[in-house]
């Protein structure tokens, strides 16, 4: 089914101090500085907590620096896959992974997300923010990003600006039955769920 929900309280994140670190945090310091930690590992949580992931296979569409990822991967046991069109984003990203450790959950690939280079049925989850507007046909990116999840799974997206309504008509022209575009007060979503198969 197809919502829109409001949110007014944003859930507190985890204190810091509280994090369950599964790699050696000086290891990411030696990358990233200490403030931009602090305020991504909210974040990173949020999102783990909006897929509802904790372990299984992650598909990153447009990674950047794939930092996100990284942060992700420290609050949970799930396994990324960081993909971005930007060859040079793919290196550093991998560099990255390598600089914290990660380099065993942490996989890149070079990817336009409109023509992905997996098996469809892959994913556990998918997911792509501050992107999806720079693709040149973001409803075949979806359909590439449904493609891939497997069924049962879950995508979420993030970074369509003020474009809310032209992505609710997007979002009905892939087909996709079961999506929920969220507005919180500090940021806006939307998750698409892929049902998952009748045994
Ligand atoms: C603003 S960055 C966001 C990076 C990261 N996801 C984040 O949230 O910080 C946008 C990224 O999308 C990538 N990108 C743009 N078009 C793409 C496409 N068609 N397929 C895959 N990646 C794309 C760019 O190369 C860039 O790294």
């Amino acid at each position: 089914m197809a919502t829109v929900t409001d949110i007014i309280h944003v859930p507190q994140p985890m204190p810091l101090d509280q994090v369950a670190y599964r790699f050696d945090p000086s290891l990411f310091l030696s990358r990233h500085d200490e403030n931009w930690l602090a305020q991504i590992l909210p974040y990173a949580q949020r999102v783990l907590s909006i897929l509802g992931a904790k372990q299984g296979t992650l598909l990153d569409v447009g990674c950047g620096g794939a930092g996100l990822d990284m942060c992700m991967a420290v609050t949970s046991d799930l396994h990324f896959m960081c993909t971005d069109i930007n060859d040079d984003n793919v290196a550093y990203a991998s560099e990255s992974a390598k600089d914290c450790g990660l380099q065993d959950r942490v996989s890149t690939q070079q990817a336009d997300a409109q023509a992905l280079p997996f098996e469809g049925n892959t994913f556990d989850y998918v997911m792509s923010t501050q992107s999806i507007c720079g693709w040149h046909n973001p409803q075949k990116g979806l359909e590439e990003c449904y493609r891939v999840l497997k069924p049962g799974g879950r995508i979420f997206v993030r970074g369509f600006g003020d474009r809310f309504r032209n992505f609710w008509d997007i979002l009905c022209d892939t087909g996709v039955k079961d999506f929920e575009m969220v507005h919180a007060n500090d940021m806006s979503w939307f998750t698409i769920d892929k049902p998952a198969e009748r045994s």
